[in-house]
């Protein structure tokens, strides 16, 4: 995929499964001037999520690929890659997205698809990234921001927060404070993006080389 062109803003196509609470910290962020992106698409692969009345509400297109009416994973992973391609998307950003996408859609959009992690990756990879730290019992968690690749939650990191753990949080009000934490991750990742601020290329492998992350200046 091409970088953008200076001085345009980066395209971006958002792929949901679910409620949208970071698609709706992005959509607000992008109309109050503070996050120069285009939310191009948003996609989900389940009906009648509240993602997508949050897509409708701010007037960005979106349309559902139900991924138990495809006949493969390959299939799948190609009508997103048609769809993104279709409404020319430069970036990835998975927000609660919950289908893994194959080698074939990761090597159309190599190192530009991102996602958000309810951890600290590496710790508490998988999908109950609040709950095992409440049962691990660190004092800190919070959220990570990274590249996907083949693996689980293994992409190269890009930024991460921190939130405590207080004595009587129950996986319901440690969630609540790890999502406020990541709308405000996810957006400032994307501008930084967005800024030219962090590069993310490829060498020759196919291996990322990030430049500009960590710390949030
Ligand atoms: C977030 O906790 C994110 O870290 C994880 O899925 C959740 C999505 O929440 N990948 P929402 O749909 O953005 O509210």
């Amino acid at each position: 995929m091409s970088r953008t062109a200076p001085g345009r803003r980066p395209r971006l196509g958002v792929l949901v499964s679910g409620n949208g609470s970071n698609l709706q910290a992005i959509l607000e962020a992008q109309r109050a001037g503070v996050l120069e992106v285009d939310v191009a698409v948003v996609i989900s692969n389940r009906p009648g999520v509240r993602a997508l009345s949050r897509a409708a509400a701010a007037g960005v297109p979106s349309l559902v690929v139900d991924h138990r009416e495809r006949p493969s994973r390959e299939a799948f992973d190609a009508e997103l890659l048609g769809a993104l391609r279709e409404h020319e998307v430069e970036w990835v950003v998975l927000a609660g997205f919950m289908r893994l996408l194959g080698p074939g859609f990761l090597g159309a959009y190599r190192n530009r698809v991102i996602n958000i992690h309810p951890a600290l990756l590496p710790s508490f990879r998988g999908l109950h990234g609040a709950r095992q730290a409440l049962e691990y019992g660190v004092r800190v968690t919070g959220c990570t921001v990274h590249l996907v690749d083949h693996g689980v939650d293994t992409g190269a990191i890009l930024d991460q927060s921190a939130v405590r753990v207080y004595p009587g949080d129950t996986v319901d009000s440690l969630e609540q404070r790890i999502h406020a934490a990541e709308h405000q991750l996810y957006v400032s990742v994307l501008q930084r993006i967005a800024r030219g601020e962090l590069l993310i290329e490829s060498d020759t492998a196919g291996q990322p080389i990030i430049r500009g992350a960590g710390g949030r200046g």
